[in-house]
């Protein structure tokens, strides 16, 4: 008789840390893998934010901590990492859920603006990936979250679309970088309702009503559909899967319609 074996998507017992992790796709996720068993640290700039979303972790039974990090400052990411290793004993798998975007076109961008979006988006995914890896576990797992964005002809937002573009190639290079210890893959949702966008995408609105009608599955997304494909990159059943950008957006992407 065969032997059933149990589905290993699962993030148990994994150690986590949730960068962009007090708001929207990123505090779901934190919140998710929460529920899953694994102990998460969910840290973003956002004092008040951190010590929420830290008390929702706690509610759920496992091991966090409270603490703030900018992905634009180095010693600051080194400080969660540091933590991290010392409260939860180690790290399995890191998510990279800081964003930043700015609304100007190409020919009216400023540097300064171009600079804020690809510090946080693009370097700020960088600078998580050097900091966390060398204290990750072998067998670990970094999930970056890009965009569909990546791959879109998209007015309004030039350094936004190019740092998401960036996060796609950057995670195919370090995943070969980083193997066969870590694996690097990226998720790139299409449009999803979070509290912060919640009125741009409001029901009714003509934009919401284009993008419902324009996506195969007919809707927009709400943030916890996100997590399931984001607790399958970072569990063992993910095992032969790296450097690869996994689209999360109901069809919208590859639709001809
Ligand atoms: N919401 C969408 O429709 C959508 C679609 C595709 C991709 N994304 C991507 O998903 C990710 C999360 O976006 P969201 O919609 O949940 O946004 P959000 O604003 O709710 O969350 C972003 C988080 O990043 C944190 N952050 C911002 N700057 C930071 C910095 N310098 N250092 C540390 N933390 C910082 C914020 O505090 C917040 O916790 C982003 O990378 C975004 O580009 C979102």
């Amino acid at each position: 008789m065969v032997e059933y074996q149990h589905s290993p998507v699962t993030v148990a017992d994994k150690r986590a840390v949730v960068v962009g992790g007090t708001s929207g796709i990123g505090q779901a996720i934190a919140l998710g893998f929460a529920e899953e068993g694994a102990d998460v640290i969910a840290t973003s700039r956002d004092e008040t934010k951190v010590d929420e979303t830290a008390s929702e972790i706690e509610a759920r039974g496992v091991e966090t901590t409270r603490i703030t990090c900018d992905v634009t400052e180095p010693d600051s990411l080194e400080r969660v990492r540091e933590t991290a290793v010392e409260e939860l004993g180690g790290i399995d798998t890191v998510v990279a859920s800081q964003g930043a975007v700015s609304r100007a076109s190409v020919r009216n961008i400023s540097d300064d603006e171009w600079d804020f979006v690809t510090d946080v988006a693009l370097d700020g995914v960088r600078r998580v990936t050097q900091t966390f890896a060398p204290a990750m576990e072998a067998g670990g797992s970094i999930v970056n979250i890009s965009s569909i964005a990546a791959r879109l002809a998209m007015a309004d937002l030039p350094a936004y679309t190019a740092a998401k573009g960036g996060v796609d190639a950057f995670t195919r290079a370090s995943s070969t970088e980083l193997a066969p210890d870590i694996r690097v893959n990226a998720i790139a949702p299409g449009f999803v309702i979070t509290p912060q966008n919640a009125e741009t995408y409001a029901e009714g609105t003509e934009k919401r009503d284009r993008i419902d009608h324009r996506t195969p599955l007919g809707r927009v997304a709400e943030r916890e559909e996100i997590v399931g494909a984001a607790i399958f990159l970072a569990s063992d059943a993910a095992s032969f899967v790296t450097g690869e950008v996994v689209t999360v957006d109901g069809g919208f992407a590859d639709s001809a319609f």
